[in-house]
């Protein structure tokens, strides 16, 4: 377990690169199992949740090394379809190398995940849309098996647009014979960065960013270099912290329009924010306002940024009403920044806040990656020492978060 102490109250100033997209990186590893060359993936994250998609990776035959960014995988040996607990339940993604082992063995056995802090998170449309895709799937003894003798194109309907079962769905059917249309896909940003990976490998996907999706299956999909997306989530967790310290910061290395919804909630904060080509320049004011918050499948207000701003709106001037609608339980670092003296009464997936302008230092614990990094940017802004037991989430999903701030001028360390 790591502890990050911070001393608040210090404005943030300066600059901070953003690095590769977590979640963008996560299934195009997964996806490298569907091709047959040699695959060298730049721009990757160098966090926990990679390494563990790498050990992953490697247990079933597609090895792969990892350094300085880069994720260097050799043309496919013999693939293992198996995907045990043991390292499947420590990453949610895991469930991501389900459809690429069944498109291209036939078969795969993947320890059917977990519940976490955030919420149950069932696969029941991932298991959807396998069958549709001619996929036998049976569940049993803690394990997913799905048995496939030709993968056929169908059309699917997604009842909500899972991020995952979009990615899963869109992977298995690259190989499957015929058209496979996605409806209600989702439209995240990390899914067309999947879909040009795959296109660049010889799949012919088209409409990712949309709600519909269509793939016409190939029979193979060849290898090659391809660089992942900036890291959106990690942008605007920067962009909440100068804002909420009344900083100034430019955070560079972005795709300005992946970062809209959290543009147009910090300028009605009264935040300053200049959009340059592949930057922003956030500038925070010491009274900011409160703002009502709803999350929302892309491009509304993405859940991976909520914790993050109910630590900001805790200081704002005001009261703002927060409703999650893609998690039941994601309020995790709420009674924690009630540690620190924020005002907030919850009720169901609605939590009201009453900013009270001030914030002060607490021991608090992390619950999940992104209540880690809301009470890290509770710490910065509170007045004295705060001590965040962050359980290793941080480092589950942040390059180097600590180091940047301290760069930034924070008072921050791991203790
Ligand atoms: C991905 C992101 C995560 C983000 C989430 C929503 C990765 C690695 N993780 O997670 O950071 O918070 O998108 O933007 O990319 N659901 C079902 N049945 C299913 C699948 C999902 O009911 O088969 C529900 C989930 O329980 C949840 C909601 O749909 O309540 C959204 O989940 P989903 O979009 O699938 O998120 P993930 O892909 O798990």
């Amino acid at each position: 377990m790591s502890n990050i102490k911070i001393t608040g109250k210090i404005p943030l100033v300066g600059e901070v690169r953003v690095n590769g997209s977590k979640n963008a990186a996560l299934p195009i590893l997964a996806a490298t199992i569907l091709c047959e060359n040699p695959c060298c993936i730049q721009n990757v994250p160098n966090i926990s949740d990679i390494f563990n998609m790498q050990i992953l990776l490697q247990s079933t035959g597609r090895k792969g090394e990892f350094s300085k960014n880069c994720y260097l995988c050799e043309a496919a040996a013999e693939i293992s379809p198996f995907a045990s607990y043991d390292l499947a339940s420590r990453l949610r993604a895991s469930f991501l190398v389900a459809g690429p082992l069944v498109a291209k063995t036939g078969y795969a056995e993947v320890a059917y995940p977990g519940g976490c802090q955030i919420g149950e998170r069932p696969v029941d449309l991932h298991l959807k849309g396998f069958s549709k895709l001619g996929i036998t799937v049976d569940i049993q003894n803690g394990y997913v098996s799905l048995k496939s003798k030709k993968l056929r194109g169908n059309r699917i309907y997604l009842d909500f647009p899972s991020v995952g079962a979009t990615e899963n769905l869109m992977m298995t059917a690259t190989l499957a014979s015929g058209t496979t249309v996605l409806e209600n896909a989702a439209a995240e940003p990390e899914i067309t960065d999947l879909a040009n990976f795959l296109n660049q490998m010889g799949a012919n996907i088209t409409g990712a960013g949309t709600d519909t999706i269509t793939i016409e299956g190939v029979k193979n999909l060849s290898g090659g270099t391809y660089a992942v997306i900036p890291d959106r989530i990690e942008a605007g967790t920067y962009m909440l912290a100068a804002a909420a310290t009344g900083g100034k910061v430019k955070v560079s290395n972005v795709l300005t329009e992946h970062l809209n919804p959290v543009i147009a909630k910090l300028r009605e904060t009264g935040t300053q924010v200049a959009v340059g080509e592949n930057e922003v320049l956030v500038e925070g004011k010491s009274n900011y306002k409160a703002v009502d918050i709803k999350t929302m499948p892309h491009p509304g207000f993405p859940t991976d940024l909520q914790a993050q701003f109910c630590a900001m709106l805790a200081g704002a001037k005001g009261t703002s009403i927060i409703t999650e609608t893609i998690f039941e339980n994601r309020f995790h670092h709420l009674p924690e920044l009630k540690r620190l003296g924020a005002k907030i009464t919850t009720e169901g997936r609605t939590a009201v806040i009453e900013g009270t302008g001030k914030l002060n230092g607490a021991q608090v614990r992390a619950g999940d990656l992104r209540a880690a990094a809301s009470l890290v940017i509770g710490g910065l802004m509170a007045e004295g020492t705060t001590i965040v037991e962050d359980n290793g989430y941080l480092f589950r999903g942040y390059e180097r978060l600590v180091e940047n701030l301290k760069n930034l001028g924070a008072d921050i360390e791991i203790l």
